[in-house]
């Protein structure tokens, strides 16, 4: 037989070390073998998904079927004119805290596409993007992969709250050597969940912009701020030009990460026409434009949706902090998102990534739970894991708690 033709350098980089991360590897294999009747089943409460609302969605998602033949057809890549109307009133309305032009929104598959696709388009192999830390895992692989661009991670202090500080941006970006051309904000964070303050949010876009940098702004967690702090879009805070893109998605505020569909809101018509010239091979499709406009565009049901949604958050949020207050594991401050950040710091058997580590795999074996480990999430120093409350019902995230408090029992 003829020999097997080779992969190129890329796809052979690819095959030999694949993007995913362990936690996730092992989350996919054991969820699948887990048996619901079974007390000691794998507890995942490692992926940021809202699983809680699922009976607010399904009587929209199955009764809104009627479907046109537009829908079925090749529309624009970027998102039919009229899902972008729907998504442009609907967020200009309650995400934005501005008015957004349908011309200004492009749809694409999912947040990883969107933001794949800006750093695409604004920065070339070898150059930076600077993120400020603890970070959402995810945008290792959104930039370094096909992109082959650099993450140079600005890690701010645990002992700080994590709070955005100018002078380590600063500092991370006048020591490295890659030539940085964006700074990457996510507003609520993940992993902490903490609702980033107007100041802090007006003095990183002041700064990015005294450097000329593209300033990202990714507001998908904008929607859950489920606690006292209320979430105040970076829009409405700092003059929004050409060089500041808005990042949203369906995938978390509403709950419906499988049917891929992100959202960049942006002035810049030259980013946009050149994401447009790869939309092609990240379209939403026709059937889901349709069906996520059409829930947009019943004003009431949303508002609804919205209200229990957040009261559903809040209710996982105080159960699983009660659970962890009794465990005496403490937790960075937050008020949004799906998730907490845990200070384990004082669990490790030394600070170390090694221990933390250990102590991600010890907690997976014994409690048969899984947590993001806090290395994941680039967090500066050892010692974090993230626990995603909205994974599972609030009683059964209690169940995994009381597991690990088992666990660490000395
Ligand atoms: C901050 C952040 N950005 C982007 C994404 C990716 O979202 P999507 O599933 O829409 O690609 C996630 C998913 O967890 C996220 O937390």
């Amino acid at each position: 037989m003829a020999e097997i033709p080779s992969l190129s350098l890329r796809g052979a980089s690819l095959a030999d070390h694949s993007p995913m991360p362990e936690y996730i590897a092992e989350h996919f294999e054991r969820s699948a073998d887990a048996d619901p009747s079974d007390p000691d089943r794998y507890i995942g409460l490692a992926i940021a998904e809202n699983k809680l609302v699922w009976d607010l969605l399904e009587p929209k998602l199955t009764s809104d079927r009627n479907v046109d033949q537009r829908t079925v057809g090749y529309d624009a890549m970027v998102g039919s004119e009229r899902f972008r109307a729907s998504i442009a009133a609907f967020g200009s309305e309650h995400l934005w805290g501005r008015a957004v032009h349908a011309d200004e929104i492009i749809t694409l598959a999912g947040a990883g596409s969107i933001l794949e696709t800006i750093f695409y388009v604004i920065g070339d192999p070898g150059d930076g993007v600077l993120i400020p830390t603890p970070s959402y895992a995810g945008f290792w692989m959104d930039i370094e992969t096909r992109d082959a661009m650099r993450v140079v991670p600005a890690h701010m202090s645990p002992d700080e709250g994590f709070v955005i500080d100018v002078d380590v941006l600063a500092r991370t970006y006048d020591e490295t050597d890659i030539p940085i051309k964006a700074l990457l904000l996510t507003n609520p964070s993940n992993p902490t969940g903490r609702i980033h303050t107007p100041d802090e949010m007006r003095g990183a876009v002041s700064w990015a912009r005294s450097q000329g940098l593209h300033i990202i702004v990714n507001e998908i967690y904008g929607l859950s701020a489920h606690g006292s702090v209320p979430f105040i879009p970076t829009g409405s805070l700092v003059d929004v030009d050409d060089d500041i893109h808005f990042v949203w998605a369906f995938s978390k505020d509403l709950a419906m990460s499988g049917l891929r569909c992100g959202v960049l809101a942006t002035s810049n018509e030259g980013l946009r026409t050149a994401i447009a010239g790869l939309a092609y091979w990240a379209v939403v499709s026709g059937d889901t434009q349709h069906l996520l406009g059409a829930m947009l565009d019943d004003r009431a049901w949303a508002l609804d949706y919205l209200t229990g949604m957040r009261a559903r958050l809040a209710e996982a949020s105080r159960t699983a902090t009660d659970a962890l207050d009794r465990a005496g594991i403490p937790i960075v401050p937050g008020d949004a998102g799906l998730f907490r950040l845990l200070d384990v710091r004082a669990f490790l058997s030394e600070p170390s990534w090694d221990a933390e580590q250990t102590f991600w795999r010890t907690i997976l074996h014994d409690a048969n739970v899984n947590l993001t480990p806090g290395a994941a999430c680039h967090v500066g120093e050892p010692g974090f894991m993230r626990l995603c409350f909205a994974e599972e019902p609030p009683d059964v995230v209690q169940i995994a708690i009381e597991r690990i408090a088992g666990v660490l029992e000395p």
